[in-house]
């Protein structure tokens, strides 16, 4: 995600759009940049910096009068966080500059199109390649930026939200949107354009809401929305009833609680281009056929989505992968060749204890291959390759959309490796691609039916412990509902195999033991395994929240999921598991975004 402002009006325009890069800052804080319309027809007043927006307000002592600009703070998805990669991208005149927030797929091709037109590029997003194709159709529409973003809007595929100035026209804003949020701020002879209302919050409670592929052209007194034919559309205008930083939470209690509901479009935005294989700039020239041995390091919720991503690629890319705790790799000084391809997962990508056990596997002759969802973080700079998944900032302690996300990046793996080492067949890759690819909206279903669990969490509010059954993938989700549970209630919890029960921890139920069974599809032999081990438990006073995509009779409660590929059951069964937790820390009354003793990333060993 990325913060994205736009202000046109009586005010000078830097004040406005720093204040709306402040408050959406949490959507991205790897570099931040400013453009201003300030003399007509002269080039732009530009201002970009890597780092967080201090690093840029630092360097803005003397800033031309300006009244209409544009700010952007980025959460990198191409290019690494760098001054020439931080927006406002320019064309080569420096009189246009463009803002995105997004992922456009087809850049590499428009990009190529584009230089071989002449144009010069500077950065490695993909957002450059729009402000040149919008530079070109500016020119072919006789200088009409609206025209020439609707036309450019064709020719885009992915998500986007662009705003766009042109010193030709001070005081004039264009922005259209995409799969992605703009809305409009209406002001007393200003307006404001902005990724949320919380940036414009103080200045106006007055909003436009703009809809999928609308254009919105605007200046101090006058805005018209169009569709990409340039049909005019009537305003919808809404009042604001948030406060500014409920505003930050998208109107949600807990940034928790919005990431849980952004997992749809994370993991969505993860798979954007990447189900029928991953681009070589990804697998930077690995040689699948030439690994013997995949491990996968790392910690807490990283590593419980390793566990699942064995059970994917030793299944669809026929090797053997092993599952380690990063802070105890090392420390046992593993077996490493040059033909193991180790994969840290992280979301941070600043984990020491994961960073620890890449650099002994390096040393060691492993390839590198990370998943991170931090563009530019350590992990990936110290790798061979990275596939970053695009989760955006997840700001909570508790990882749950980076989690969804991470799983998407094992199954993509998984299934690159399968087919790039012959063990996945074209059509066996295409129906497993089908399925991944309707997972967005299996997680939407999932998130439309958990309202019940509040009443259902607080039955167990007093609970001195829960356990959590799976097997199979569902037992790494059983380990991740677990420890979900302990970091959020501060209550005890943990998961286990269900076959694992009767060796020991069985001893642990009593009258009234709260067990969460996360069950395989129904009609799978392990469906029925998983049933056996609920009577076992019941029989001896537990009290059962089953989980799956048909109701167990034997259960007490049920939280019935979509169906989907079996190994794939954890991007649906995780989510009542996250709701759960939350809805208990709430229940208990504790910090839900930033929980005792905890930190959203451990850069300690
Ligand atoms: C998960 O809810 C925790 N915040 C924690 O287990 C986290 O997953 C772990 O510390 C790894 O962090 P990383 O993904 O940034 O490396």
């Amino acid at each position: 995600m990325c913060g994205i402002v736009g202000y046109t009006g009586k005010e000078s325009a830097l004040s406005p759009v720093l204040e709306g890069l402040r408050r959406l800052e949490y959507r991205g804080y790897d570099s931040a940049g400013i453009a201003l319309t300030v003399t007509q027809g002269a080039p732009l007043w530009v201002a970009k910096r890597a780092g967080k927006l201090g690093n840029l307000e630092s360097t803005l002592d003397v800033v031309p009068e300006s009244h209409s600009g544009i700010g952007h703070t980025r959460w990198a998805t191409h290019g690494g966080p760098t001054d020439s990669n931080a927006h406002p991208h320019l064309d080569n005149e420096g009189k246009l500059a463009l803002i995105h927030n997004g992922i456009i797929e087809n850049y590499v091709e428009l990009r190529a199109k584009l230089e071989a037109r002449g144009h010069t590029f500077i950065s490695e997003t993909d957002t450059e390649s729009v402000v040149h194709l919008l530079s070109d159709a500016r020119k072919a529409h006789a200088g009409d930026l609206a025209a020439a973003m609707r036309e450019v809007c064709k020719e885009l595929r992915g998500s986007f939200t662009l705003l766009a100035i042109h010193s030709d026209e001070p005081g004039r804003i264009v922005g259209a949107r995409r799969n992605s949020p703009l809305v409009v701020g209406v002001g007393d002879g200003e307006n404001f354009l902005a990724s949320d209302v919380s940036a414009f919050i103080s200045h106006t409670k007055r909003a436009l809401e703009l809809g999928q592929n609308e254009v919105v052209d605007m200046n101090a007194s006058a805005i018209i929305i169009t569709d990409l034919d340039g049909n005019v559309l009537p305003h919808k205008e809404y009042e604001i009833s948030w406060d500014a930083a409920a505003a930050e939470r998208g109107g949600y209690d807990h940034f928790m609680l919005k990431e849980i509901y952004e997992q749809p479009k994370a993991v969505a935005d993860t798979l954007i281009g990447r189900t029928e294989g991953l681009d070589p700039e990804i697998t930077a020239g690995i040689d699948f056929n030439a690994i013997d041995k995949v491990v996968i390091i790392a910690c807490g919720t990283a590593f419980h989505a390793g566990l699942v991503g064995k059970y994917a690629i030793e299944k669809w890319a026929d090797i053997s992968v092993d599952v380690e705790l990063a802070s105890e790799y090392r420390y046992r000084e593993p077996n490493v060749t040059s033909k193991t391809l180790v994969i840290p997962i992280s979301q941070s990508g600043e984990t020491m204890d994961t960073l620890m056990a890449l650099r002994y596997a390096k040393e060691h002759g492993a390839k590198i291959f990370s998943v991170c969802n931090t563009n530019g973080s350590t992990i990936p700079r110290e790798s061979d390759a990275v596939l970053y998944t695009h989760a955006g900032p997840e700001i909570a302690v508790a990882s749950t959309k980076a989690f969804l996300t991470q799983l998407i990046a094992m199954y993509l793996i998984a299934l690159h490796m399968g087919t790039e080492r012959k063990k996945l067949s074209a059509s066996e890759h295409a129906l497993l691609a089908d399925e991944i690819s309707s997972l967005p909206s299996k997680v939407e279903q999932v998130l439309e039916t958990v309202e019940p669990l509040r009443e259902l969490t607080r039955k167990f509010k007093d609970a001195t412990s829960m356990l959590f059954l799976g097997r199979h993938v569902g037992f790494p989700a059983a380990l991740e509902g677990a420890l979900k549970l302990k970091e959020l209630a501060y209550m005890h919890a943990e998961g286990f195999a269900g076959g694992e029960l009767k060796h020991g921890p069985i001893a642990l139920i009593d009258q009234g033991t709260p067990v969460i069974a996360i069950m395989p599809s129904v009609g799978s032999l392990l469906h029925e395994k998983m049933a056996s081990n609920v009577q076992e438990v019941k029989a001896r006073g537990a009290i059962i929240i089953a989980i799956g995509d048909a109701d167990l009779a034997s259960a007490d409660y049920k939280v019935r999921i979509p169906s989907t590929h079996e190994f794939l059951s954890p991007v649906l069964s995780v989510v009542p598991l996250q709701v759960i937790a939350y809805e208990m820390a709430i229940a208990r009354g504790n910090d839900v975004d930033q929980p005792r003793n905890l930190a959203k990333s451990v850069t300690v060993e």
